[in-house]
């Protein structure tokens, strides 16, 4: 199957494999979203099924909370773990500190909710995710519906002293209607191009009333996992400053559609 995939599927699929073995019998696991933390959920599958890995998972959206329960992953809530071992999650963005930007996926709440209720927090990663400075990945910011807009007016005017290099905000849409998320909010798309302070910028978006989170994800990450097409892995862990390298090997068994 692993042929068939594009240079950036497999760089995704490795990042995904490798962060599946630091999952052991006993787990809470936070499941994050989007197509890298797809693969996870799948390589989790696959290892439910043939080695009888048992750990209880904690979804970050709907779509990995089914995709869970179609691989065999026997799924909790949060509220029921309380506290995770783990967090393994995809990032749109990850600077040289494991800064993220994250909610390409609309999923940044549940998402910051679990990474931050985790011991350890993973990203997994193709390598065209690593920037020097976080921004050109628009930055999602999660908003209450009602008087949206003036909570986009009161953005736009903090962004006036903050240091960025653009300071346009977009709705984001699904077709002709606004993208709603799993907890029935609207998102904000902040086009920046370049956040000079991401950690003072996190701080300040969160003070504005009607902003329910931002997508940057300051101090939670701890190793970020990062694949490349040719099936090397590099992991790299922010509190131990250690590089690790691995080779993925592609199988004809990592067919995990067809497994599933
Ligand atoms: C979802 C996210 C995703 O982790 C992020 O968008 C990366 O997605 P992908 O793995 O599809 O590139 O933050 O809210």
């Amino acid at each position: 199957m692993t042929g068939e995939l594009s240079p950036i599927d497999k760089a995704k699929f490795v990042a995904a494999k490798r962060a599946a073995a630091f999952v052991e019998d006993g787990m809470r696991v936070g499941l994050g979203t989007g197509s890298t933390a797809a693969w996870l959920v799948r390589c989790l599958g696959e290892r439910v099924r043939e080695e009888g890995l048992s750990f209880k998972g904690v979804p970050t959206s709907t779509r990995t909370a089914d995709l869970a329960r179609e691989v065999g992953i026997e799924v909790i809530t949060l509220e029921e773990a309380r506290w995770l071992d783990l967090t393994i999650d995809g990032a749109d963005e990850f600077d040289g500190e494991l800064n993220l930007i994250k909610g390409g996926g609309g999923a940044l709440l549940q998402e910051k909710i679990v990474a931050t209720a985790s011991d350890q927090m993973v990203v997994i990663a193709d390598a065209a995710k690593e920037v020097e400075t976080l921004g050109a990945f628009p930055l999602p910011v999660e908003v209450i519906r009602f008087g949206w807009t003036a909570t986009q007016a009161l953005l736009e005017e903090a962004l006036v002293s903050m240091d960025v290099m653009n300071r346009d905000s977009t709705l984001r849409m699904n077709g002709d209607t606004p993208y709603l998320t799993d907890e029935g909010n609207f998102i904000l798309d902040l086009h920046l191009t370049r956040i000079g302070d991401p950690r003072q910028m996190a701080l300040i978006l969160n003070q504005i009333p009607g902003i329910v989170e931002n997508g940057l994800f300051i101090d939670i990450c701890d190793r970020v996992v990062i694949g490349y097409a040719d099936g090397r892995v590099e992991t790299r862990d922010i509190n131990a400053g250690t590089v690790e390298e691995h080779r993925m090997e592609f199988a004809e068994g990592d067919n995990l559609f067809r497994d599933i």
